[in-house]
C-alpha cells in the first residue's frame, strides 16, 4: 500500500489522509497520558479496544440521527471518519460530580448532580485545556451562540443516548468529553460529533460496585487498564464474552 500522508499525531490516536476527499483515517495507539502528559505508559490493547467501543458508539448515535463523523471501521485499529474542522473547545457533560468538578467544588466524588451540567474547555494543551465560560467562547469567537445551542442540544442528545446504553449493562455514567467538529455541505455547516467516545473519555462506574471502567484506573494506578476497557467491551457485546483479554500489540491488516 503507498504510504499514507499522516495529517496529525496527537496523545492516543494519528490522522491519515483518507481515501476520499473529505475523509480521515483514525488510527488508534495503545499509548496512555494523564494529566496533560505528565504521566504516560503504553498499554497493549488499548488502541483495539478504543476503536471497537467507539465504533459501537458512534453507530449508535448515528442510528438515532445525532450526527457524528464515524463513517466505518477500517480494521483492528483504523476507522475512517468524515474530516472536520475541529471547534477548540471540550465539552464535558457530567451527570454525577467526579474529578475535577469535585476538587473544584467540594463535592463527593459520586454525588448525583440536580441535573447534567455540561462544561466547556477551552482546547490548548499548553494551558492544560483551561475551563472557560460561554462568554469567553463568545468573545474569542471559538464558537458562535447558533454554535452553542447547537453543542449543548448534541451534548445532551449523546448523554441521555450513553447514559442509557451504559445503564443497560449495568454501569454509571458519571460523565464524559466528546469534541465537536464542523463540515460544510456547500454553503451550508452544520456541527457533529468527532474524535472519539471510549473509556478514554469517560467516567464508568459499576453500578453495583463502584468499580472504575475507564482511564481513571491508568490515572489513579487501580489495576489494569486493559481489564477494565475489555469488561466494558464484553458486556456491551462489543467483543466475544469468552475472549482472551488482549495482551500484545494487534498487527494492523
Ligand atoms: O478531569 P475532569 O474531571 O474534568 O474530566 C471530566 C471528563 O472528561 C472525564 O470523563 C475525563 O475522562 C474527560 N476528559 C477527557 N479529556 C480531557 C479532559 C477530560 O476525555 N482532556
Amino acid at each position: 500500500m503507498a504510504r499514507r500522508k499522516k495529517i496529525y499525531e496527537g496523545k492516543a490516536k494519528i490522522l491519515y489522509e483518507g481515501p476520499e476527499p473529505g475523509t480521515i483515517v483514525q488510527y488508534f495507539k495503545d499509548d496512555a497520558t494523564a494529566f496533560n502528559a505528565e504521566k504516560k505508559a503504553v498499554i497493549d490493547g488499548k488502541g483495539v479496544l478504543n476503536n471497537r467501543l467507539s465504533e459501537y458508539f458512534m453507530t449508535g448515535l448515528n442510528q438515532i440521527g445525532v450526527p457524528t463523523h464515524f463513517i466505518k471501521r477500517l480494521n483492528m485499529r483504523e476507522q475512517l471518519v468524515r474530516q472536520v474542522e475541529i471547534v477548540p473547545l471540550e465539552v464535558i457533560v457530567r451527570n454525577y460530580a467526579a474529578g475535577t468538578m469535585s476538587k473544584r467544588l467540594g463535592l463527593e466524588e459520586g454525588t448525583q448532580l440536580p441535573r447534567p451540567i455540561v462544561e466547556y474547555s477551552y482546547k490548548d494543551d499548553s494551558l492544560g485545556d483551561p475551563l472557560v465560560s460561554e462568554e469567553h467562547i463568545a468573545a474569542f469567537g471559538w464558537a458562535s451562540q447558533q454554535d452553542m445551542d447547537d453543542i449543548l442540544s448534541l451534548a445532551l442528545r449523546v448523554n441521555d443516548f450513553m447514559s442509557g446504553v451504559m445503564y443497560g449493562v449495568g454501569i454509571k455514567l458519571i460523565d464524559f468529553k466528546i469534541e465537536i467538529g464542523r463540515v460544510y455541505d456547500g454553503d451550508f455547516q452544520r456541527l457533529i460529533v468527532a474524535d472519539e467516545i471510549s473509556p478514554d473519555s469517560c467516567r464508568l462506574w459499576d453500578i453495583e460496585t463502584g468499580q472504575k471502567l475507564d482511564k481513571d484506573v491508568f490515572r489513579r494506578d487501580l489495576g489494569s487498564l486493559t481489564d477494565a476497557y475489555t469488561e466494558v467491551a464484553k458486556r456491551l457485546g462489543v467483543m466475544p464474552k469468552n475472549s482472551t483479554p488482549i495482551t500484545k500489540p494487534t498487527l494492523i491488516n
